[in-house]
């Protein structure tokens, strides 16, 4: 059996493979279906400091190889999730990453000053980038990116990973939530598209845009993800965006990632999530591959080498 055990925020991770932020919910339903202990870590649905409706219907539409979702951060709000959800979520045997976000500075720092105490949560994920919500996509400017992030790291002392867009192609976002205390970076959040209805000529989602999710993103993931790697070779990043099968995770980790994400893949083949970390394991060994640090950044380092 090869080594999958990963280690960084100050956390071991059984395996790589995190249920990302979004299709997994609170990860309530998955727990009734799936041994949530194949999984290194869940990523909550983000939680908002009130509880939000989320968008009109309709807000998913397909796409070619992906989705397009407008849901609009809908949650239960903070307290009914400290008090309701936290507890079963506590109770999950495998690392629990809590997602939230934040209209300013200090409605970010009141949400990570309630939860970081609670028992169930083992790192925050600053979520900076979603499409859904008019107005409120914070990671559109570093100065902005700088204010939140350091509002929430002075709030809390648990581990703080900032989720940002893959639209941007240059890294000064990442730069201004590291230098402001993020541990580290998740890499990438949904990217704007849009879908016409061909017979009204009308945006077929109530909100015009949405989020391309699903394999038809994996290239841009990758290449934001070496790229943030190259830049910043001691910081975490959890590789996401478009990783639908074991091929994907290879791929997120060579290109630097720590922790891969799936999102799209947990709504598309839930089964084929759960199992992702023994073919891994499979993969590896076949190749005698020990440890799952050859992998990582091995993009950077002349390939993977086989000791
Ligand atoms: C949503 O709730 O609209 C998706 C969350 C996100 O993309 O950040």
């Amino acid at each position: 059996m090869a080594t999958l055990t990963t280690r960084c925020l100050g956390l071991e991770f059984r395996n790589p493979i995190v249920l990302a932020s979004g299709p997994a919910g609170f990860g309530l339903e998955l727990a009734e279906r799936f041994d949530l202990a194949q999984v290194g870590a869940l990523t909550t649905k983000t939680v908002t400091l009130e509880p939000r409706a989320g968008n009109p219907q309709p807000r998913l539409v397909d796409a070619p190889c992906g989705v397009l979702n407008s849901i609009g951060l809908q949650n239960p709000g903070c307290d009914a999730f400290r008090e309701e959800l936290l507890p079963k979520i506590a109770a999950f045997p495998t690392k629990r990453i809590v997602s939230i976000a934040g209209r300013s500075p200090d409605e970010v720092a009141t949400l990570a000053t309630r939860l970081s105490g609670e028992p169930g949560v083992d790192a925050i994920e600053l979520n900076l980038s979603c499409p859904n919500v008019r107005g409120e996509t914070v990671a559109d400017d570093p100065g902005r990116v700088r204010a939140f992030v350091r509002s929430a790291r002075n709030a809390s002392a648990r581990p703080l990973l900032v989720k940002l867009p893959g639209e941007r192609g240059d890294l000064g976002l990442a730069e201004a939530a590291l230098s402001a205390g993020a541990k580290g970076i998740v890499l990438i959040n949904a990217l704007r598209g849009m879908r016409i209805h061909v017979e009204t000529g009308l945006p077929l989602l109530d909100r015009e845009v949405g989020g391309l999710c699903g394999p038809a993103i994996l290239p841009i993931a990758l290449e934001r993800v070496f790229a943030a790697r190259r830049a910043f070779p001691e910081s975490v990043l959890i590789g996401t965006g478009g990783v639908s099968d074991l091929r994907g995770v290879v791929e997120m980790l060579c290109a630097g990632a720590d922790l891969v994400g799936l999102g799209f893949a947990v709504m598309s083949d839930p089964n084929l999530v759960f199992r992702l970390a023994s073919e891994l394991d499979g993969w590896m060994t076949t190749r005698g591959i020990d440890d799952v640090r050859a992998l990582r950044g091995a993009a950077h380092r002349g390939g993977i080498h086989v000791r």
